[in-house]
């Protein structure tokens, strides 16, 4: 968890199959809800498909650079909402990308979770069906970034006990 930070710019070198396998386990073991697993992690590998998910994704550049761009799908059930009043596909997507990303990290890989793009594009060029919902997608590779890292929050911020 300490390893990992968002990583915006990526070397071509390719990611080892062993290690793609090591990320792809973790999120197979993601809970779920009900564990329904109502996932599907389409990897992109191509680059003219890179390429074009690219323009629906502001064009950032990571999309394209990194060797690996993982697609993050909820399979079905998207209309679910949860007693909490949460849609059920959004945490379980969440996680299955958390998931992934501190795997990647213990593989010794960098990677950066991606949101900003149009889903209707990106569903589109991945032949993701209308029923099916795509969440997140990560980057992943090895960096080129030495970027510092972002700080965060002290405990005290962000923690209380018994009360808010
Ligand atoms: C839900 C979510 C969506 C994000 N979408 C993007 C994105 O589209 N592009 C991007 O460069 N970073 C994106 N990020 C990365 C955040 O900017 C990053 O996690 C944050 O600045 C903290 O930095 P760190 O990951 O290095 O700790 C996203 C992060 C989250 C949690």
């Amino acid at each position: 968890m300490k390893a990992r930070r968002s990583v915006r710019s990526y070397l071509p070198r390719k990611v080892e199959q062993e290690k793609l396998n090591a990320v792809l386990e973790a999120v197979r073991l993601t809970p779920s809800r009900h564990n329904d697993q109502n996932i599907r992690v389409i990897v992109v590998r191509d680059s003219a498909l890179k390429q074009q998910i690219r323009q629906q994704a502001e064009t950032q550049p990571m999309v394209e650079e990194a060797d690996v761009l993982l697609v993050f799908c909820a399979t079905d059930r998207t209309d679910f909402v949860m007693p909490c009043g949460q849609y059920g596909y959004v945490v379980d997507m969440s996680l299955a990308t958390g998931f992934a990303l501190l795997e990647a990290a213990e593989q010794g890989l960098d990677t950066c979770i991606i949101c900003a793009f149009r889903e209707d594009a990106v569903k589109d060029l991945l032949h993701v069906p209308a029923s099916a919902r795509v969440v997140s997608m990560v980057a992943l590779g090895y960096g080129a970034d030495n970027s510092p890292r972002k700080t965060k929050k002290n405990m005290e911020e962000i923690v209380s006990y018994d009360r808010f």
